[in-house]
This record gives structure tokens, C-alpha cells and sequence, in this order.
């Protein structure tokens, strides 16, 4: 469509060949036992329905909120939990699923409050990783792509909310977003 804002960068078909290399990647990488995974509210909920099918082992499936304050397209570096988890996670195997490692604050606050929890191990996959913006430290145990500091819609990613049901993950680009 002429004049759209949206430039691909990764096809529908794309995510879904690095989820299954991801999934079985995870899957190699624990030892046998159940995994916990957590996706972050909301813009991981496609990312986790996919990646959750591409773990072959007995997976437990929770999510938690967090609104950052500060709107478009940064975070202005508060964050609050405004949604809980159902499960508790002691002695387990958590796995934190993120759409998108921006600037590190979410994560980095949502480590610190699931290990007062005492789970057995945290680690942390995201789809996709903006390494040069990070202000704060997180370690990224899987990624599925790494990018530039270019802002990013679709497959669950949204721009003011818009996007998100997007089967690809583009670029948006023009005005509205400067
Ligand atoms: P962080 O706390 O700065 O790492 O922010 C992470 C959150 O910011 C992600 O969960 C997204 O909700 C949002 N975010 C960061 N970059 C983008 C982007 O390019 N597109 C859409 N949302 C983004
Ligand atoms: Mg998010």
C-alpha cells in the first residue's frame, strides 16, 4: 500500500522457523522436569503461545502485568505490577518470556521481584533484542533476533496499542512515531 508506515523486517514464517529452533533449544538446555514459563503482559501472548508449543516437555503457563509509566515509545524508567502471578514459583524452573529487551527496566525489576520467590532458576527469552539501548542490566539467555534501534510492530508488538495482531514484525515508520 502506497505510503505505508510499515517496512518488514521479519515475516510470519520467519518468527516461526526461530521459535522452533528456540524451542528446541530451551528444551535441550534444562535438565528434564517441568518448565514455568511467564509472559509478560501483553505483548509477549503470541510469542508465548508459540514458543510454549515448540518446548516438547511438561510446560506450566502464567502471566504478569507491568505498566511502565510514560507513553509512545519509550519508558520513562518506573515500573508497577499490575497483574500478579497465578502460580507460586519456589524450587522451580521459571522461564521469563518478553516480546522485546529495550531498555532493560522491565526486565530488570521483574528478576529482582520473581527471585525474593526463591524459584530454582530465572532465565529470560525474548523475541527480539535492542542491545545498544540497554540501561540497565539483563541477562538474555535466548533471543530470537537481535536489532537496531528501530521501532517495531506486530506479533504482539504495538504502537499506542495498535499492531499487535500483526502476523509480521515491521518497522513503523513516518511522523508519528518521531
Ligand atoms: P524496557 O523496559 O525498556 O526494556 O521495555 C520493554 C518494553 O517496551 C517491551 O515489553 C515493549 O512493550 C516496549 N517496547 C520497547 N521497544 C519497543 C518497540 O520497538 N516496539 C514496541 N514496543 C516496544
Ligand atoms: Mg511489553
Amino acid at each position: 500500500m502506497a505510503g505505508s508506515p510499515l517496512r518488514l523486517l521479519f515475516s510470519a514464517q520467519q518468527i516461526q522457523k526461530r521459535i522452533s529452533e528456540m524451542g528446541a533449544q530451551i528444551d535441550r538446555d534444562y535438565p528434564a522436569g517441568a518448565l514455568y514459563m511467564i509472559g509478560i503482559l501483553k505483548g509477549a501472548c503470541f510469542f508465548m503461545a508459540d514458543l510454549a508449543r515448540a518446548i516438547p516437555r511438561e510446560v506450566y503457563i502464567d502471566f504478569i502485568g507491568i505498566s511502565s509509566y510514560g507513553r509512545g515509545k519509550t519508558t520513562s524508567g518506573a515500573v508497577k505490577l499490575t497483574k500478579d502471578l497465578d502460580m507460586a514459583v519456589e524450587g522451580c524452573d521459571v522461564l521469563l518470556v518478553e516480546d522485546i529487551v529495550d531498555s532493560g527496566v522491565t526486565l530488570n525489576y521483574l528478576v529482582n521481584i520473581l527471585e525474593q520467590r526463591k524459584p530454582r532458576s530465572i532465565r529470560i527469552a525474548a523475541l527480539l533484542d535492542k542491545p545498544e539501548r540497554r540501561i540497565r542490566p539483563v541477562e538474555v539467555a535466548y533471543v530470537g533476533f537481535e536489532i537496531p534501534d528501530e521501532f517495531v510492530v506486530g506479533y504482539g508488538l504495538d504502537y499506542a496499542e495498535r499492531y499487535r495482531n500483526l502476523p509480521d514484525i515491521s518497522v513503523l515508520e513516518g511522523p508519528q512515531v518521531a
